[in-house]
């Protein structure tokens, strides 16, 4: 037998004044090292947290000797006793501020470079530096407590769902392409020449799957991969908490997601939740209301169309949208009618950026004077009207979008997320949980020039709908549900279909001829006639959740190991060219011009 090394007797987070007099052994990395002439004090740091050194020449020249060697990020073992600091120099903001070790022994288990950008949550560092030394930037307080927070959701969530029957299962990541709306990432076959695995968007299909096979209750933590435009709210790959369940209704799931929700927000943060049972809005009205099917209603701020009273007078920029069939649609910014030209001009440069021709304004000054280029083409009455149905008061200021109902909804509603910033309306501590229901089962897509699913082609539809699928399948209600947390659709499922004839009904509406639908979809619908019961299910997006709960910018501040906003992996340098030998293997020919 070898000898052990004991490395360490306690973390750094861990001693208090009830270990004082005792000798203990501590393990981690220099914080910090401050030389006051004859004393070195060492902030020594692990996960658990930092504990003080203090190195004395006189009650030890050899830890001295070392102490003075040492720089930030070496890592090392610290022999010492612990004593109570004087009077006057305890730190209330540290866990272990009470004490420190006085050094007798200090070995360097390994030294650092020094590291590319300070380790500590105060400096603002260049994010594709931290994501090409992420091992670094993991080591900083706040990423530590997100990848924590993390691990702490997701057990939450299987302790839960294990409580209530559910089963875990794994589903395969080398899959067939399941139709989530996204491209797919593929994987070619060596043994198949010219055919491809396809990486799971989802493991919709499985877990239907799992239902016909009698598993009753499913759920997985479950990694996703879709290749889309990227945003700061998106990943190539994804976590979702997957699950489906059998015999339920809509009711049934929504019930136990909003339970869920509720548990973990109590568990992990201190965070309130605004209102419970938590608003539903219909699709429609969340449009109609806030421009988007994912508001935030941490605040109020609601859009308003106005294209009726818009049509009166000669106001050539409200004519010519409404012209083209589109909508005109303002927002009342309360007590913004003092803000200057400058202001104005920012809102409306920022609506231009997000594809608005521009902002039509109108401010009400204090005593209640009109300002705004409406009053050249409508009467006083006309534009009272518009006033009218903002609900206008003298202070305050309204703007109006003209243009297509898509563009208009899109910039009211992100102007309306920038106003209440601006405005501080947002309580940071504030979880606006709804969801959004009564979505139409299909919308028509106009590049493809054919229907398509607005969650995914396994969406249920409500009973008396069935028979517009012929005649009127844009006013198909599906049985879906979206869960929205402060302006993030944070989740989305349905109850589905489970009958062979409607299944395929619906993919053919989607323009799939007979051979695409049996070649893609043959197993799903062959599995609806070995008696499948009815289901529904959800995915939660776990990045985004956690996002929202770590009070975080971005999802890849809760990921150990994320790609860029450009889908790169900097710490590993993914993608990357490979072999020309794998290349063969795989029957692949890249075009030389196309290369990065
Ligand atoms: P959906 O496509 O709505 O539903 O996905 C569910 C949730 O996953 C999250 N999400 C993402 N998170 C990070 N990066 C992405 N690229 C990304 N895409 C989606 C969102 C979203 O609400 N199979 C269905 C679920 C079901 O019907 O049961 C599905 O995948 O928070
Ligand atoms: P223009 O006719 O382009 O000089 O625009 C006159 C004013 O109307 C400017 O304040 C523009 O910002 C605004 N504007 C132009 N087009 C639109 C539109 N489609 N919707 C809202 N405001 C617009």
């Amino acid at each position: 037998m070898g000898f052990e090394v004991q490395y360490r007797t306690h973390t750094c987070g861990e001693l208090n004044t009830s270990n004082v007099d005792q000798v203990v052994k501590l393990a981690g990395w220099v914080n910090r090292r401050r030389d006051h002439g004859g004393l070195i004090f060492l902030d020594i740091r692990d996960r658990y947290g930092m504990t003080q050194v203090i190195c004395d020449p006189e009650k030890s020249a050899e830890a001295h000797k070392v102490a003075s060697e040492l720089r930030s990020e070496y890592v090392v073992q610290v022999t010492g006793r612990v004593v109570r600091r004087l009077a006057g120099t305890e730190n209330p903001a540290l866990g272990t501020g009470e004490i420190e070790i006085v050094a007798e022994q200090i070995q360097i288990l390994n030294p650092s470079r020094t590291t590319p950008f300070p380790i500590n949550d105060a400096t603002q560092v260049d994010e594709s530096l931290r994501l090409k030394y992420r091992y670094l930037d993991l080591r900083r307080p706040k990423m530590r407590e997100n990848v924590i927070l993390r691990h702490r959701v997701v057990k939450a969530m299987r302790d839960y769902l294990d409580e209530r029957g559910f089963v875990e299962v794994e589903t395969p990541i080398l899959m067939k392409s399941t139709p989530e709306g996204a491209r797919d990432y593929l994987v070619p076959s060596r043994l198949y020449a010219g055919e491809f695995y396809a990486l799971p968007q989802s493991p919709q299909q499985l877990k239907q799957l799992l239902m016909v096979a009698g598993l009753d209750r499913y759920f997985q933590i479950a990694r996703c991969f879709r290749d889309e435009d990227q945003r700061a709210d998106r990943q190539p790959e994804f976590t979702q908490l997957d699950l489906e369940m059998s015999f339920v209704s809509e009711e049934d799931v929504m019930g136990l997601i909003e339970d869920l929700l509720m548990r973990l927000i109590e568990a992990t943060t201190d965070k309130r939740i605004k209102q419970r049972p938590f608003p539903r809005l219909s699709f429609k009205h969340a449009m109609d209301r806030y421009g988007s099917d994912h508001p935030d209603l941490r605040f109020e701020l609601p859009l308003v169309e106005i294209s009726d009273l818009a049509s009166a007078g000669t106001f050539g920029v409200f004519r010519s949208a409404l012209a083209a069939n589109g909508i005109v649609k303002g927002i009342r910014v309360p007590g913004a009618g003092g803000y200057s030209r400058k202001e104005v001009d920012e809102l409306t440069e920022f609506a231009r950026t997000l594809g608005a021709k521009g902002l039509v304004s109108l401010a009400i000054n204090a005593s209640g004077e009109i300002k705004s280029p409406l009053t050249k083409f409508m009467s006083a009455e006309e534009v009272q009207a518009i006033i009218d149905r903002l609900e206008g008061h003298p202070g305050d200021l309204l703007l109006f979008v003209a243009d297509s109902a898509k563009v208009s909804n899109d910039v009211l509603f992100r102007l309306r997320n920038k106003l209440a910033e601006r405005l501080q309306l947002i309580d940071p501590d504030e979880m606006a949980l709804c969801w959004v229901v009564d979505f139409p089962l299909f919308h028509y897509d106009d590049e493809l020039k054919r229907y398509d699913a607005e969650h995914n082609p396994f969406s249920g539809m409500d009973e008396e709908h069935i028979s517009r699928l012929d005649s009127d399948p844009l006013n198909i209600r599906a049985k879906q549900y979206d869960i929205i947390c402060n302006g993030f659709e944070i989740g989305g499922g349905s109850v589905r279909i489970n009958v062979a004839e409607l299944q395929q009904k619906v993919f053919s509406l989607m323009n799939m001829n007979e051979e695409q639908i049996k070649e893609q979809f043959g197993h799903m619908l062959e599995a609806f006639e070995y008696g499948a019961p009815p289901h529904g299910g959800i995915a939660l997006g776990i990045d985004r959740l956690i996002m929202l709960l770590a009070d975080a910018d971005s999802i890849r501040e809760v990921i150990a190991f994320p790609k860029t906003q450009s889908a790169v992996d900097l710490l590993m340098g993914a993608p990357a060219p490979v072999e020309e030998k794998q290349l063969q293997e795989l029957h692949l020919n890249v075009r030389p011009e196309e290369k990065r």
